[in-house]
C-alpha cells in the first residue's frame, strides 16, 4: 500500500513510526512531517491546507491512503476531498468532524441520545449567557463553541469569573471560536482519555490514557497541549470500558449515522468518571498528543489495517492486540512554554533508539544538519515498564540522556497512578 501522513506532531512520528512496520507498506511519504518522521517515510513539500495540492500529489504518486494526524485539516474537510477524489483515508468529514469543531454540536447530540455529559444550554449573546450562569451558581464551565487550541475552556469555581470567561468569548479573545459559548454544569471526579475506531457503524475498542495538562509539578499553572501521558488509565476498569462503549460511543455512532455524518475515524473521548459512571467531556476526531505515543507502544497489531478498515467499513474484520505493559511519555518544552520561548534553541544529543524506550520529535528541526527545537513541545520520551513507576523510571532515566538547554520538562508524570500502586 501506497500511503501519505498527514501531520508534523509527536503524534505524527508514533503514527509514522508504527505505520512503517507494516508488512503492508510499499511506499510511504509524509507531509510537511518533522526530522523524527522522516526516519520512516519520505517528506512531502505540499502545503496541507492546500487540498486540491494534497489530492494532486496523491494522484502523482498513486496514493491508496491518507492518514490525517491533526483535527485542522479534517475540520477544514480535507477527508472530503480526498474522498471526492476517490482516495481512501482515515479521518471524518468535514460534517462528522463538528463533533470536535463544534461543542455545542456535541452537546446537542447528547442531548438527543441520551449520551451522559453535563447539562448544557448554547448562548450567541453576553446578557444571556450571564443571566444563566448568575441563575446557575458556581462551579461552572465556560466553552468557547469553536477550536481555540484547547484553550477555549474555563472551569469557573466562583460567578465573577464565569462571567469574565463569557467576556473573553464574546470580545474575541479566541476569535471566531468564541462567538458562541456553551455554559455546562460542573463534572467533578477523574478524568480519562478513551479511543475507539468506527467505520461509521462498527466501534472497536482501543485502549485508554491520562493526559498532564498543566505546566507545572502537581497540576499546577496554566493549561497546555499536555506535558505527558501514560497507558492505560487504572481509572477505566472493565467495567467502565464496557459502560462507556455502550452508553456514550454506540449512541454517537447511531447519532452521528441518523444525523447525516456518520464517523469514519477515531473518537477520542474525553471524559469524567463520576459517582455517577462515565460522562462525556469533549470529543476530539484525532489521535490524541501525546496520548496516540503511549498507545502505540502498547500496539503488538499492524496499524495499517486497522486504520485502512475505518476507511472502507470493514472494521467487524479487524481485531487489536495490547501488551499489558504500562506505556509512560514525558513531554520536553521550549523554556517559558506555555507562554513565549526562543526558537532554534539546539538540541545537541538524543539518546540513540534501543529497548529502552523511544523519544519521539515533536517540534523539531533541522537548521544547518543540526537538530533544532522550533516548537514549544519538542520531545516525547517514551518508555515502558510492568508498572507505572517502572515506566516512568524509565523514561526519567532517558529524559536525564537528553542535552538540550533550553528545554523542561514536569518531573511527575503518572504521579496519581503511582500513588495508587502504592496504595
Ligand atoms: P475540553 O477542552 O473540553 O477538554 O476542556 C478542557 C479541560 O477542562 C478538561 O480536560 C477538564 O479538565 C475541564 N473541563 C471541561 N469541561 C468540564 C466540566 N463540565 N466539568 C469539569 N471540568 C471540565
Ligand atoms: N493531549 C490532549 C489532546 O491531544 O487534545
Amino acid at each position: 500500500m501506497k500511503v501519505l501522513l498527514i501531520g508534523s506532531g509527536g503524534r505524527e512520528h508514533a503514527l509514522a513510526w508504527k505505520l512503517a512496520q507494516s508488512p503492508l507498506m510499499e511506499e510511504f511519504y509524509a507531509a510537511p512531517g518533522n526530522p523524527g518522521i522522516a526516519e520512516h517515510a519520505t517528506l512531502a513539500d505540499i502545503n496541507i491546507d492546500d487540498h486540491a495540492a494534497v489530492v494532486a500529489f496523491c494522484k502523482d504518486k498513486a496514493i491508496d491512503f491518507v492518514v490525517v494526524g491533526p483535527e485542522a485539516p479534517l475540520v477544514a474537510g480535507i477527508a472530503d476531498a480526498l474522498r471526492d477524489a476517490g482516495i481512501a483515508v482515515f479521518g471524518p468529514s468535514a460534517g462528522a468532524a463538528q463533533l470536535e469543531g463544534s461543542k455545542g454540536f456535541t452537546k446537542d447530540i447528547c442531548a438527543r441520545y441520551n449520551i451522559p455529559t453535563g447539562a448544557y444550554q448554547r448562548f450567541n449573546n453576553a446578557p444571556k449567557a450571564k443571566a444563566y450562569v448568575r441563575a446557575e451558581g458556581a462551579p461552572i464551565v465556560i466553552k468557547a463553541d469553536g477550536l481555540a487550541a484547547g484553550k477555549g475552556v474555563t472551569v469557573a469555581m466562583t460567578v465573577d469569573e464565569a462571567l469574565a470567561a463569557i467576556d473573553d468569548c464574546f470580545e474575541g479573545a479566541f476569535g471566531d471560536a468564541g462567538a458562541e459559548v456553551v455554559v455546562e454544569a460542573f463534572l467533578d471526579g477523574e478524568e480519562a482519555s478513551f479511543f475507539c475506531l468506527s467505520d461509521g457503524k462498527t466501534a472497536l475498542a482501543l485502549a485508554t490514557a491520562q493526559d498532564h495538562k498543566r505546566v507545572g509539578d502537581g497540576d499546577t499553572g496554566p493549561n497546555t497541549g499536555g506535558m505527558g501521558a501514560y497507558s492505560p488509565a487504572p481509572v477505566m476498569t472493565d467495567e467502565m470500558v464496557s459502560r462507556t462503549m455502550k452508553e456514550i460511543i454506540e449512541p454517537t455512532i447511531k447519532g452521528m449515522a441518523e444525523s447525516g455524518y456518520p464517523f469514519s475515524g477515531i473518537f477520542f473521548a474525553g471524559l469524567m468518571i463520576t459517582d455517577k459512571g462515565p460522562e462525556l467531556i469533549e470529543y476530539n476526531v484525532r489521535f490524541g498528543d501525546p496520548e496516540c505515543q503511549v498507545l502505540l507502544m502498547r500496539l503488538k497489531s499492524d496499524l495499517l489495517p486497522l486504520l485502512y478498515a475505518c476507511s472502507n467499513g470493514t472494521l467487524d474484520q479487524v481485531t487489536a492486540d495490547w501488551s499489558d505493559d504500562v506505556a509512560l511519555t514525558v513531554v520536553m518544552a521550549s523554556k517559558g512554554y506555555p507562554g513565549s520561548y526562543d526558537k532554534g534553541t539546539p538540541i545537541a544529543s538524543l539518546p540513540a533508539a534501543g529497548s529502552d524506550g523511544k523519544v519521539f520529535h515533536a517540534g523539531t528541526a533541522l537548521k544547518d544538519g543540526r537538530l533544532v527545537a522550533t516548537g514549544g513541545r519538542v520531545l516525547n520520551v517514551t518508555a515502558t515498564g510492568k508498572t507505572v513507576a517502572e515506566a516512568q523510571a524509565k523514561a526519567y532515566a532517558l529524559v536525564d540522556r537528553v542535552e538540550w538547554d533550553n528545554g523542561f520538562c514536569r518531573r511527575d508524570i503518572g504521579w496519581r497512578a503511582i500513588a495508587r500502586e502504592q496504595g
